[in-house]
């Protein structure tokens, strides 16, 4: 995903290009041309020389850069026109002219990013060097500048995504960053790529629904892979309807561990969104009902019985609840179960549309309705009719005595 500089060679070779022009210049008659030096006499204020000695462009001249003033002689034009990274890195600077930022830089956007508003001007350093801006703990601020909440960009530009920065900083990955230092786990441009940001609903983004496999597989390889095997995985199941991808089950900016309570109260209801009845009827037994109540995250949920990243359907032996393997997967939580313990109907109801999934069930369910509305209705109405009856026999008791006392 992310894009490497165009090679040593080639870089070497523009910048020894560059550097043959200005000697070019130099020898043709302007031995008054500018230094480094002079221009930290006039512009010292604003560069710290220690610090730019040791940035990557260090042994770079400032005319490297500012090309105009390569000619100058007391004096350089002015106003300057920008500088253009991309006369070394070239490859770079197409890809970030294609991006979301580099349209919008095209469209005459002042806050879309320049290559120094990520790299800054005269401090870059290499993205492995804690003092870069690009260093993957300073990524998010970097992003941040522009992406949190508040900021002038959000402000002035209403983008759909929100509490981006925030949410990141929570979830597992921001934990993993800032709590423990984990440079090696996923920050801004490692699911966005460095500079081929692209809006999610664009086809090529590494965030969009098609892509986001690949992306979260560069470092959840196993999972992965895993999952393209499963039947969830569009190599396996060529279906219409739509497959689920990692950010549906475990979302994007809110990622969390997923023995988190939150996250494994909230499977049944991510699964749920595609497997409605599934979900539905899952809420009817024991397991979902009992969900609802305190510590109801230790009761089985979908994943449990399923898996996560390795769904079959049941007629397939790898599937945890084939009847090869259901003894195991009940066992994970009762361990004494046995076959007959797990022939517990799961998703068991007694309506219309399961009739010819579950018809033992069904016919037993009506059944058992039937005898006890039927018992209901019998015994009712016998106790209705009996109410005159009865009356009228403590009328009579009641004269009878009375007949008696006088
Ligand atoms: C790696 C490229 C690079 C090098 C090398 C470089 N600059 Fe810059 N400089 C920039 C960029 C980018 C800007 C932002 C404005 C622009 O695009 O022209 C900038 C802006 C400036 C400005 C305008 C004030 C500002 O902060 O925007 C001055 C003055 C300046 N540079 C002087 C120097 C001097 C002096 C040196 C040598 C010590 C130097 N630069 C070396 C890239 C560079
Ligand atoms: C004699 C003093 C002097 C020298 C030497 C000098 N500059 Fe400048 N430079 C200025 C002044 C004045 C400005 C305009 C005000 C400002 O931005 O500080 C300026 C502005 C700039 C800007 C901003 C351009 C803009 O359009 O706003 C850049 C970039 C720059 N200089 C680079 C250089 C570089 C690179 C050198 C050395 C090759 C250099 N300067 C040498 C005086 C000088
Ligand atoms: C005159 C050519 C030239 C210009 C212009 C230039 N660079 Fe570079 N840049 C280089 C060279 C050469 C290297 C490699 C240095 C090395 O590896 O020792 C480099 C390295 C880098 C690196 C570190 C790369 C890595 O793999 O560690 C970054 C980041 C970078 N440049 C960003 C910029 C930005 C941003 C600008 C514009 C503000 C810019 N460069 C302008 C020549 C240039
Ligand atoms: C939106 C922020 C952003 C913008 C804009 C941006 N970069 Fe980068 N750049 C990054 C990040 C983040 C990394 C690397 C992080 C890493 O490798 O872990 C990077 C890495 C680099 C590298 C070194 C490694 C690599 O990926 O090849 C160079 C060179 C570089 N950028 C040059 C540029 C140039 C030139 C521009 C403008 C055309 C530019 N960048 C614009 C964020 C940005
Ligand atoms: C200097 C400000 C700035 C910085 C820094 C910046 N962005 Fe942006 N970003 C913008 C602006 C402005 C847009 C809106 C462009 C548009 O109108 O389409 C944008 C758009 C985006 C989009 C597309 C969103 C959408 O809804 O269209 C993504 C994704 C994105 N940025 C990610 C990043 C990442 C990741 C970083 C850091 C590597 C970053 N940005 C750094 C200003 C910035
Ligand atoms: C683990 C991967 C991941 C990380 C880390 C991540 N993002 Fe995202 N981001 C996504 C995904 C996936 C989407 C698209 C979700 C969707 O389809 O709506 C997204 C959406 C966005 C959008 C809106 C894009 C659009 O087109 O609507 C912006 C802006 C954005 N992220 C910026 C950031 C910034 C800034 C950071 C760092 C603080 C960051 N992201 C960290 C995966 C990530
Ligand atoms: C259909 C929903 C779903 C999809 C799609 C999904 N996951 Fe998961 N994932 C889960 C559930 C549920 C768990 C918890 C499993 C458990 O407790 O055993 C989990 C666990 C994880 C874990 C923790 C380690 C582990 O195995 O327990 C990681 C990392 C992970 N998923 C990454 C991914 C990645 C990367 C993708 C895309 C390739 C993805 N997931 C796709 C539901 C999903
Ligand atoms: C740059 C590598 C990288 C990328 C890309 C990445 N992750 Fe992660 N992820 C990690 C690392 C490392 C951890 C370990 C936990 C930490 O960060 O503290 C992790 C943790 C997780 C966890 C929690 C695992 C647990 O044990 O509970 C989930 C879930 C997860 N990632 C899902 C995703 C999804 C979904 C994507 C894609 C949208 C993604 N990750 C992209 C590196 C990455
Ligand atoms: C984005 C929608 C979506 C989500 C979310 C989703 N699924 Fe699926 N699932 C599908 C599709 C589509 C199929 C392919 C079979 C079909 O066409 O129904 C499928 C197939 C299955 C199958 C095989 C069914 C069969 O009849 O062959 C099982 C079992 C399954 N999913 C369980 C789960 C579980 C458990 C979760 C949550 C961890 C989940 N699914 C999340 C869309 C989804
Ligand atoms: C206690 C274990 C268990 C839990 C929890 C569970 N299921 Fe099932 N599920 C089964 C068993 C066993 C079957 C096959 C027999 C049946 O239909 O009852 C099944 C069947 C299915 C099927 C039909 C496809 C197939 O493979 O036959 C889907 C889809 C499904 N479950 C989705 C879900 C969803 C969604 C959830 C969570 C809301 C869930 N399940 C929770 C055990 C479970
Ligand atoms: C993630 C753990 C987990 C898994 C896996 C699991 N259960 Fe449960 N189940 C529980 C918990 C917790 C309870 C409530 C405490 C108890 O009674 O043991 C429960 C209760 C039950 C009950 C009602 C109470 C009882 O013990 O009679 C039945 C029946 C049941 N499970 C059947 C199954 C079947 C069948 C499977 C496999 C298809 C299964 N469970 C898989 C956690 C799980």
């Amino acid at each position: 995903m992310k894009q490497r500089v165009p090679g040593f060679s080639r870089i070497r070779t523009s910048f020894l290009f560059t550097a043959i022009l200005l000697s070019l210049g130099l020898t043709a008659g302007n031995t008054f041309a500018l230094t480094n030096d002079d221009c930290l006499g006039c512009h010292g204020d604003i560069i710290d020389v220690t610090i730019f000695s040791a940035t990557v462009h260090g042994g770079n001249g400032c005319v490297s850069c500012h090309r105009e003033a390569a000619a100058a002689t007391d004096e350089h034009p002015l106003p300057m026109p920008p500088v253009n990274c991309g006369t070394c890195h070239q490859k770079i600077a197409e890809v970030h002219a294609k991006s979301e930022h580099g349209k919008a830089i095209k469209g005459g956007d002042k806050q879309a990013p320049r290559c120094y508003d990520c790299h800054s001007k005269h401090e870059i350093f290499r993205p492995t060097d804690p003092r870069s801006t690009t260093y993957p703990l300073n990524i998010p601020g970097t992003c941040g500048r522009c992406h949190q909440d508040g900021s002038p960009m959000t402000t002035s530009h209403k983008l759909k995504k929100k509490h981006i920065t925030d949410n990141y900083t929570m979830s597992v990955h921001g934990k993993g960053l800032y709590k423990d230092g984990l440079i090696v786990t996923a920050t801004c441009s490692s699911c966005h790529t460095n500079h081929d940001v692209q809006k999610a609903s664009s086809p090529n983004s590494s965030v969009n629904r098609n892509n986001i496999i690949a992306t979260c597989t560069q470092c959840h390889v196993g999972i992965g892979n895993q999952f393209l095997k499963s039947v969830h995985s569009p190599l396996i199941t060529k279906t219409d309807k739509k497959l689920p991808v990692c950010i549906d089950c475990h979302s994007d900016h809110t990622i969390s561990m997923v023995d988190n309570k939150d996250f494994r109260l909230t499977i049944a209801q991510q699964c749920g969104n595609c497997h409605g009845r599934y979900s539905e009827t899952y809420l009817e037994t024991y397991h979902g009902r009992a969900s609802m109540l305190k510590g109801g995250e230790k009761l089985a949920k979908c994943s449990d019985c399923h898996g996560a990243h390795d769904i079959m359907p049941s007629t397939s032996p790898e599937s945890r609840i084939n009847k090869a393997k259901i003894v195991e997967t009940c066992s994970a939580c009762h361990p004494k179960a046995n076959a007959s313990f797990t022939t517990y109907l799961t998703h068991a109801t007694h309506s219309k549309e399961d009739k010819a999934r579950y018809p033992y069930l069904f016919y037993t369910f009506w059944a058992m309705t039937g005898l006890l509305v039927g018992t209901f209705a019998f015994f009712g109405m016998h106790t209705l009719l009996w109410i005159p009856r009865s009356y009228m026999e403590r009328v009579k008791a009641a004269k009878a005595k009375r007949e008696e006392q006088d």
